[in-house]
């Protein structure tokens, strides 16, 4: 594989940020040389910049501990040392997007955690398992931006990986009407307990934003690139409710669903079972083996039992039946600082590296 990639972590002392850290280190094809984050962080070692609030379970890694952290507002400064970066900002949404796009423009290719680009037409919103195809809109994107090899990705919402992953394997036999309630962990708010003890024994039944972003970003992963541009989907309507749980990591849904041409129960296992996408054809890295997991046992998946599959990165089913009201209800499980996230975004790299739109500078 020769030399590993340069990258850089924009936000890298934030939540997402540490989960980067966390992912790249010992990675077999990127190494992370540079650290940004905003100016109260700027020329402290990374070690001192998320000293009392590192959040992971496992120590901070030894590659990155005097990385000194720079402001993510010089752009340049950043850029130079990096062939591209990951982006997990806690900033105003104009404010994201003209930041990323500045990265762009320097010739940088950013793969963002953030939401701000997420319907930008030309921007590729990618599950690699899902819709590798809308990658091809980054040549519309370069040119709007004025350069050659610089661009953004960005990554869907973390909820709907707990259920587009199921219903895309089931595509061919027409989904029309989905609902899904999804039962969301803390740290998807960038929280553990001991930051928001009202969590304890208690269920929030309102996330900002989210079901919109639950009902309208899958219709785009199912969208087509037309002339530059992803045109979305408009099937199957989708409705969703999101709700905060009391656990530390973990998105379920549970979804209903109808179709045109209703399959057997037989027939959705086996899609499911079977399911491979370009991320395991290409063999990466963070490609889970198996992508859908289906549980037989009535109890699950479970969040605790069952979120860690595959390293974080697989998506675990069960409790598939038939409805008096739809044809169909399952469960679904994905990992949301993983799958949802981080881990979601370094298999986007993956993905563009294997597929030639990331490359040493
Ligand atoms: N948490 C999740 O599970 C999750 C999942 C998907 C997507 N996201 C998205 O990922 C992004 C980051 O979330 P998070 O939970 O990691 O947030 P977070 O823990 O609050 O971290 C925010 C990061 O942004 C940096 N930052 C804040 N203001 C900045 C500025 N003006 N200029 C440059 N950097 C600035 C912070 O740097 P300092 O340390 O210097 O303040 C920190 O590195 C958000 O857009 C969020 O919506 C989060």
């Amino acid at each position: 594989m020769g030399e590993k990639l340069k990258v850089g972590i924009v936000g890298g002392t934030g939540m997402v940020g540490q989960r980067f850290v966390q992912l790249l280190d010992g990675h077999p094809w990127f190494t992370v040389t540079a650290i940004a984050a905003s100016a109260s962080s700027a020329g402290k070692t990374y070690e001192e910049s998320v000293q009392g609030r590192w959040k992971l379970s496992t120590p901070i890694p030894d590659g990155v501990k005097n990385i000194v952290v720079q402001d993510a507002a010089k752009v340049s400064e950043v850029t130079s040392g990096v062939d591209f970066v990951f982006c997990a900002v806690d900033m105003k949404k104009e404010e994201i997007q003209a930041l990323e796009e500045a990265y762009a423009k320097t010739g940088t290719p950013v793969i963002s955690n953030n939401s701000a680009h997420r319907w930008t037409p030309d921007v590729p919103m990618v599950i690699p398992e899902v819709n590798p195809q809308h990658l091809e809109v980054i040549a519309a994107q370069r040119k709007r931006l004025g350069t050659e090899t610089g661009f953004i990705a960005v990554k869907p919402n973390c909820s709907i990986q707990s259920y587009v992953p199921a219903l895309h394997a089931l595509l061919d036999f027409e989904p029309t009407t989905v609902v899904a309630s999804t039962y969301q962990a803390i740290s998807g708010a960038g929280k553990n307990f001991n930051d928001w003890p009202e969590m304890m024994d208690n269920v929030i039944p309102y996330i900002g934003g989210e079901e919109e972003k639950s009902e309208q970003e899958p219709l785009r992963i199912w969208g087509h690139v037309d002339n530059g541009q992803i045109v979305k989907a408009s099937a199957p309507l989708i409705t969703t409710q999101c709700i905060r749980v009391p656990v530390t990591d973990g998105h379920m849904a549970a979804v209903f669903v109808s179709f045109k041409n209703k399959p057997s129960k037989e027939e959705i296992i086996a899609r499911w079972q079977q399911y491979q996408g370009r991320a395991q054809e290409l063999n990466l890295p963070s490609a889970p083996k198996q992508f859908i997991t289906y549980f037989e046992e009535e109890n699950r998946p479970q969040t605790g039992l069952d979120r860690d599959i595959e390293q974080g990165m697989g998506v675990s089913t069960g409790r598939l039946r038939e409805d008096s009201l739809y044809d169909y209800k399952f469960v679904g499980l994905s990992h949301n600082t993983l799958r949802g996230a981080a881990g979601g975004a370094v298999l986007i790299a993956e993905l563009l590296k294997a597929e030639g739109y990331i490359q040493a500078k």
